[in-house]
C-alpha cells in the first residue's frame, strides 16, 4: 500500500547537500508509488512557539498570521514524516526546529496524527558520526514520544561544500531507502 510522506527540508540553500538528499529519497519513493510532498521550511514564514496555547482555538493550528497553518494541513494528511536536513551547531536548524516545535498545536488541541513511521537524513561537516548524537537523540524521542516509527537513519558526514554529497553514496541510499517505501 502506498504512502502519503511529507519530507521536511532544514537547510536554506537550494541544491545544497541535505536538499539532494531529499530529492534522491523523493525519486525513490515517488518510483515505489508513494505521494511525496517535499516543505521547505526554510523558504517559509515560521515563527518560534510562543507557549499561548491558544492552538486550534480560531480555526487554524497556531493562532498567528503564520506558514506553519499550510504545513499543518499537511501534517494532518501525512502517514509518514521525512526530515532532511543540515547539522547545525549540533543540532536542527532554527527554520526547521521552529516548525518541530509547533507539532506542539496537536498536542494541545489533542489532534491525532496519521503519522505512523519517519525516516532521518542528515548532514554536515564533521567527520565524526557522535557529532550528530544530539540532533539524532532529539529525532529519536521526538519520534518514540509520538509513536512513530524509525524506518530509516543516513547520516552523512565530512560534507560541507554544496555539492560534497555527490562524491559520497548517500544519494544512492536515500534513494534507495526511499524506494523501500510502501
Ligand atoms: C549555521 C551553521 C551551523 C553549522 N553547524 C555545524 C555543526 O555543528 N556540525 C557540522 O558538522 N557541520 C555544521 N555546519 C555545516 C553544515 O552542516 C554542512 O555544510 C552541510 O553540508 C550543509 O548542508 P546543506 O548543503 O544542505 O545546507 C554548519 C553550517 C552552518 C551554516
Amino acid at each position: 500500500m502506498s504512502k502519503n510522506i511529507l519530507v521536511l527540508t532544514g537547510s536554506p540553500r537550494k541544491g545544497g547537500n541535505s536538499d539532494l538528499l531529499a530529492d534522491a529519497f523523493v525519486a525513490g519513493a515517488k518510483r515505489a508509488g508513494n505521494t511525496v510532498t517535499k516543505y521547505t521550511t526554510a523558504d517559509k514564514n515560521i515563527k518560534g512557539c510562543t507557549a499561548c496555547n491558544a492552538c486550534f482555538s480560531k480555526g487554524t493550528a497556531c493562532v498567528f498570521h503564520d506558514d506553519f497553518n499550510e504545513l499543518a494541513t499537511l501534517v494532518e494528511k501525512a502517514e509518514m514524516i521525512v526530515f532532511a536536513t543540515p547539522l547545525y551547531w549540533f543540532s536542527f536548524p532554527a527554520q526547521l526546529k521552529a516548525a518541530i516545535d509547533k507539532f506542539y498545536s496537536f498536542f494541545v488541541a489533542k489532534r491525532e496524527l496519521k503519522i505512523a513511521q519517519c525516516v532521518l537524513l542528515v548532514c554536515g561537516e564533521d567527520d565524526k558520526e557522535s557529532s550528530f548524537a544530539g540532533l539524532v537523540k532529539s529525532y529519536e524521542l521526538v519520534a518514540n514520544y509520538l509513536n512513530w516509527k524509525d524506518a530509516g537513519q543516513i547520516i552523512v558526514t565530512s560534507v560541507n561544500e554544496k555539492s560534497d554529497i555527490i562524491k559520497t553514496d548517500a544519494l544512492q541510499r536515500a534513494e534507495k531507502l526511499g524506494e523501500g517505501i510502501s
